[in-house]
């Protein structure tokens, strides 16, 4: 290729990709995939570095990789978002109190200090009471904007009450609460998903999704600690502070003026225990100078200001010794390894035991049985290994050889391509994975037995009574009353016996009559099918209303349903096909459960669709796809799923696959607005 050749193909390139972006970002449609996006890219790319002089400033290339990302804009901050100078250590704040005291040459001065919050770092931008953007801070001067995934936290104000100023940059931090933290996790393990790592780069991750839903479920939370702009009318930070918090932020209730560095080093003091018990991961105090004009006296150095410091804690951590790795097995047949430690007092809690997550972590600590290792405490309620002390390993070590077969059944462990986690395959012999599928389906967010314990529900499984869910149903009330079982204790072979009295036995059992009622996506959750969890469950029955559509849906079908990927699609096709899965499917429909979703009432509102024909695809303005579904056939039309030469009408949104606008394109069907539609109905 000539280099005047190349220059055609990159000015070609370079349009086409300006041209999707624009789509993309500024209209919210995809005229083409990511895959063949990202080939556009790639071949861009690769012409650039072929011809480096050809290269432009304003080449799209220049927005990918680093901190740009595809998905969101960039935007310039109008204020830079600094980062703050940090220590560990008294003396440094000794100096830096040193320093201020220079730089005001004199004056009077207080602190203001915080609780520093481990999360991603915000600035919000309001504009006559109205949030405007939401911006991350990426490299300080410029940040993506994250406008729609920051609406979905409660805590920030999407319209502000009251007098406030008609622009202003509010800045904060957005955090995973550690509650939610646990909670999304416990569900992502449920339904076989890795946990998340911690809840700071859980946050970042989910505040970069693409997928707004999935942030709005994770329920993320935001401090706001700074307040920007012009001819605000505040004197000091803490009056800032209280003035943010009087317009509806969310302010953390944990700052505090100190009137010298005696008052900061007490402030510090005082939170090194107790921040453990906040709903935010900490990691240290940041000091302010409180007067607002005094920190513009004192400015700024390159990259931070003058006028503040962190004090960051040390990570807690521990050094104990590792005295054996036990192997403990999930629902899903998951093997998760847990180190058996010495105890050791951490973080004002005695620490016995410590998750390994899986065979990778252990090879990439190199641990040994006897090693002395490090233990640190995070965002996880676990505590972590992080490392182990070399110097005080014993010369005849080795090793830890992994299991090869189930703990529990001793059946041979497979691990699945591109997975970490060794499972167990023996579904139905693996006693935790039994108990684990029951325990899953009664849950409360399932079928809501719960009045049947962990214990009770063992006993009847050692008992012989129940081996599924389907035999809850056949239980009879004489089975259960008066049935003796063993609690077991810690300590192997450890038992004591109980016997289930008459007003339990009648607890349970109405219990498990009551729950033949309960609505058929709770019972599609609590059939425990990987990857499905409780959201997944009810869109799933939405989109097929009866277990036999689901069941017979193809990997294809499944994948057009919003939100439904390639592992959900794949693990519900394998569960169909199983007959041990359908059978017991058959037998619960035997048995009175709602195997359906309920029919609603049919309003009837007009017929000027009668016997017409819709498929809808994308994103709607007025209505949710589920309403425009009921207004079809509250008008007397059917709404079927797939496009065909004998479909009457394509109902299309923002974001509709290109593939399905192709194929009406062949089929020369009718595609209609939302407007379009419900000037139909109106007619
Ligand atoms: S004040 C000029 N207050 O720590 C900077 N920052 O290393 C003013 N942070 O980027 C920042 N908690 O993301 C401030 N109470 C708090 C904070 C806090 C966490 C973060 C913030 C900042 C980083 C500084």
């Amino acid at each position: 290729m000539t280099s005047a050749e190349a220059k055609k193909r990159i000015d070609a390139l370079s349009e086409q990709i300006d041209y999707h972006n624009d789509l993309y970002y500024q209209k919210n449609v995809s005229e083409i995939t990511d895959y063949e996006f990202d080939k556009l890219l790639e071949q861009l790319i690769a012409l650039e570095n072929e011809f480096p002089e050809l290269k432009s400033e304003d080449s799209p290339t220049q927005r990918v990789g680093g901190t740009i990302t595809k998905e969101f804009e960039t935007v310039v901050h109008k204020y830079r978002m600094l980062s703050l100078g940090n220590t560990y250590s008294q003396e440094e704040l000794l100096d830096f109190d040193g320093r201020v005291a220079k730089g005001l040459e004199g004056q009077e001065y207080e602190y203001l200090c915080e609780l520093k919050f481990d999360g991603v770092a915000l600035s919000l931008t309001y504009e006559n009471g109205v949030l405007k953007r939401a911006v991350t801070r990426g490299d300080g001067t410029q940040g993506d904007d994250i406008t729609t995934n920051a609406r979905t936290i409660r805590t920030i104000p999407l319209k502000l009450k009251g007098d406030v100023p008609a622009e202003f940059e509010v800045r904060g931090e957005a955090f995973f609460p550690i509650k939610e933290f646990e909670r999304v996790n416990a569900e992502r393990e449920d339904i076989g998903e890795d946990r998340l790592a911690n809840p700071r780069n859980a946050a970042s991750g989910t505040l970069k999704m693409q997928d707004s839903k999935v942030v709005a479920h994770r329920k993320l939370d935001c401090y706001l600690y700074y307040l920007l702009g012009e001819d605000l009318n505040v004197e000091n930070h803490s009056d800032a502070v209280q003035a943010i918090a009087d317009w509806g932020f969310n302010v953390s209730p944990t700052y505090l003026r100190c009137k010298d560095i005696h008052a900061v080093l007490d402030y510090i003091k005082s939170w090194e225990e107790k921040r453990h018990d906040l709903p935010v991961e900490t990691d240290g105090i940041v000091i302010k100078v409180n007067s607002l004009s005094q920190q513009e006296q004192l400015g700024f150095t390159a990259k931070n200001p003058r006028w503040a410091i962190a004090y960051k804690y040390k990570a807690e951590s521990a050094t104990t010794v590792l005295e054996s790795i036990s192997y403990q097995v999930g629902r899903t047949g998951a093997i998760t390894p847990v180190a058996n430690l010495s105890p050791v007092l951490l973080a004002g809690t005695t620490v016995k035991r410590a998750s390994l997550h899986n065979a990778n972590e252990i090879a990439r600590l190199d641990l040994r049985i006897g090693d002395t290792v490090h233990v640190e405490k995070g965002g996880e309620i676990i505590p972590k290994v992080t490392a182990v002390d070399l110097n005080l390993r014993q010369v005849d070590s080795s090793p830890v050889n992994y299991i090869e077969f189930c703990p529990e059944c001793d059946t041979k462990l497979e691990q699945k391509e591109g997975e970490a986690n060794h499972y167990c395959t023996n579904t139905e012999g693996c006693p935790p994975q039994i108990l684990g599928r029951l325990e899953h389906f009664i849950q409360r967010k399932a079928m809501n037995i719960d009045s049947l314990g962990p214990e009770t529900l063992r006993g009847l499984l050692d008992n012989g009574l129940i081996r599924n869910y389907a035999d809850l149903y056949d239980l009879t009330f004489e089975q259960l009353n008066g049935l003796e079982f063993r609690i077991y204790s810690d300590k192997k072979g450890d038992y004591s016996v109980r016997s289930l009295r008459e007003k339990s036995a009648t607890n349970i059992y109405k219990a498990i009559q009551d729950s033949k009622a309960v609505p058929f996506e709770r019972l599609l959750f609590g059939l425990g099918i990987r990857f499905v969890g409780k959201t997944v469950a009810e869109k799933l029955a939405n989109h097929f209303i009866t277990v036999e559509a689901l069941g017979q849906a193809t990997y294809d079908q499944l994948i057009e349903v919003p939100e439904i990927g390639d592992r959900i699609a794949e693990s519900v096709v394998e569960f169909f096909s199983d007959p041990k899965n359908t059978s017991l499917i058959d037998r619960l429909t035997q048995a009175g459960l709602q195997l359906a979703m309920e029919k609603k009432e049919q309003i009837i509102e007009g017929n000027n669709l009668t016997d017409k024909t819709f498929v809808i695809s994308g994103v709607f303005t007025q209505f949710s796809r589920d309403e425009l579904k009921e207004k079809i056939k509250a008008n007397g039309g059917k709404v079927v799923s797939s496009i065909s030469g004998k479909l009457d009408y394509l109902l299309a949104g923002d974001k509709m696959g290109p593939s399905k606008l192709e194929k009406a394109n062949k089929l020369g069907t009718n595609i209609i607005s939302e407007q379009d539609f419900l000037d139909m109905i109106a007619s």
